[in-house]
């Protein structure tokens, strides 16, 4: 197969922002417990907190973190997880069916977050709770001191404010599942209102109003539609969520799952758009997308235990990625990015152990999943504009979706230093690609490195034995000559060509 994409410069699209490139660390299963912190592991620091996961977020490339959830924020009461831990109350977690100890709470979090170079993303609990205990928790982070909250954080050890500046204003109100759930009038109202209260103490943050869960929610479009009617005002961003996966062995949908991520952010931007014409209103809303990934949610360990049984940091959600699965994350992070003028944050849902990159023995080793290449290319060889490309590829059919392009691509252009570099699946199960690139409008560049994300065996997963073998490796195929680049893109494939 042949396909063709054309560079230049004047299809930019906007800045690459470094928050596309943020992740989420919710209290579910092992993500915080054993994941994040873990006092027994080998590689725990004075705080328990493990530095192999530091170390791997950092290569990650990960900027903001989401906190503590998720569904759990909804039945969360953040007054538990401060002060000394011995006095801390255990919980039960509706959300996940487990125990919460509240040995980890926003002062270990905010702890962590320095440590590994991350932007916190708050989140209050718009479930159980409303516009005092949100305000409660903002006094406590953010106002200097003097207060009753402000003080008890000085005396828990944390002489300077926080100042998080991104908070979320729930979660998933839409959801059934949710501890809480609401209608789009009632969460719309009650959004406003604590997004008010919350900018009285603290006009300098960003708020998130929640979007809907997925897209084939039954009030997907109208809920944004509402919930932004109530909030247009007082917020900055709404969220999306949305996680794919293989079903029925249909690799082709599968691998274009981003036709739906696509149309999920062309749909939203509609409804925010619709909502600032009818108000009248010169401010744009942006969308944080903040749970995003590849998540089987029909495998056993994602439903949480059950009667009598709650446990503490139960294995849960715990998907192994194989190759194919890398491969979609590349082509969900294509679309993020390419959308860029109005995907403002985005979160890869979750960071350790949970539907996550980085994985973690208890008290043991650290590994990386198959996942975890493309998201670190990403977050770390994109720089200055990101720029639509003009792209001519055949199509192949799938159940999903029709006709679907066998190639995506974007680009990232450093205007500093020239260097461009085109990110770019493979989405044949059976083809390789030959990429031919149009370089004229960006002339004198040549290769600067180009690698492959691939695997004749696309089931292929990594393990803590082996987290090496599906790296990215060269792709020595890739030359320029002519003005025009060139490379050779194998089957189920994520690819980096980096020009300078
Ligand atoms: O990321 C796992 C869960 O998915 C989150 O808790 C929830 O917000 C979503 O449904």
């Amino acid at each position: 197969l042949h396909a063709s994409v054309s560079v230049d410069p004047a299809f930019r699209v906007g800045p690459v922002r470094r928050r596309t490139f943020g992740s989420f660390v919710e209290h579910l299963g092992r993500c915080v417990y054993t994941g994040i912190h873990d006092p027994e592991a080998p590689s725990a620091d004075e705080d328990g907190f493990r530095r192999d996961v530091i170390d791997l977020t950092r290569e990650l490339g990960i900027s903001t973190v989401r906190y503590p959830g998720g569904n759990f924020v909804s039945g969360y009461r953040w007054e538990d997880g401060i002060g000394p831990v011995a006095d801390r109350p255990r919980r039960l977690d509706l959300a996940w069916h487990s125990t919460e100890p509240n040995i980890v709470g926003v002062d270990e979090f905010m702890k962590w977050s320095a440590k590994s170079g991350t932007e916190p993303m708050m989140a209050v609990n718009l479930g159980t709770r409303g516009i005092q205990e949100a305000l409660d928790l903002l006094e406590y982070c953010n106002v200097p001191g003097g207060t009753h909250w402000s003080d008890l954080r000085r005396a828990n050890g944390a002489e300077d404010p926080y100042r998080i500046r991104m908070w979320c204003l729930g979660n998933e109100m839409d959801g059934p599942w949710q501890v809480g759930a609401r209608t789009a009038d009632e969460y719309g109202r009650l959004a406003a209102r604590t997004a008010s209260a919350m900018r009285m103490v603290d006009p300098g943050i960003e708020l998130v109003a929640c979007g809907s869960s997925a897209s084939m929610m039954p009030t997907f479009g109208e809920w944004e539609r509402t919930v932004l009617g109530h909030t247009h005002e007082q917020v900055d961003y709404i969220s999306a969520h949305a996680y794919y996966f293989e079903e029925d062995g249909d690799l082709g949908s599968f691998l274009a799952s981003s036709v739906d991520m696509d149309h999920f952010i062309e749909s939203v931007v509609a409804a925010a758009d619709l909502v600032r014409a009818q108000k009248k209103e010169k401010k744009r809303i942006h969308l944080s997308f903040d749970e995003w990934n590849v998540w089987y949610q029909k495998r056993a360990d994602s439903k949480p235990p059950t009667g009598d049984d709650w446990p503490v940091a139960p294995v849960l959600l715990e998907d192994r990625y194989n190759v194919a699965d890398a491969v979609v994350v590349g082509s969900l992070l294509i679309s993020l990015l390419r959308r860029t003028d109005r995907v403002h944050a985005a979160s890869l849902a979750q960071l350790v152990n949970v539907i996550a990159p980085i994985m973690t023995e208890p008290g043991g080793r650290a590994w990386r999943q198959t996942t975890f290449h493309p998201f670190a290319q990403a977050s770390n060889l994109a720089h200055g504009d990101v720029l639509r490309l003009a792209i001519d590829a055949p199509e192949y059919e799938t159940a999903r979706f029709g006709g679907v392009p066998v190639i995506d691509a974007v680009a990232t252009r450093d205007p500093e230093s020239g260097e461009v570099v085109i990110f770019a699946v493979n989405r044949s199960t059976t083809d390789e690609v030959a990429l031919d690139v149009d370089l004229r409008a960006v002339p004198g560049l040549r290769v600067l490195g180009a690698t492959s994300l691939s695997n004749p065996d696309h089931t292929w997963s990594a393990t803590a034995d082996d987290d090496a073998s599906v790296a990215p490796v060269a792709n020595t195929t890739a030359s320029v000559a002519d003005g025009r680049a060139s490379a050779l893109l194998p089957p189920v494939s994520w690819n980096v060509i980096r020009l300078g």
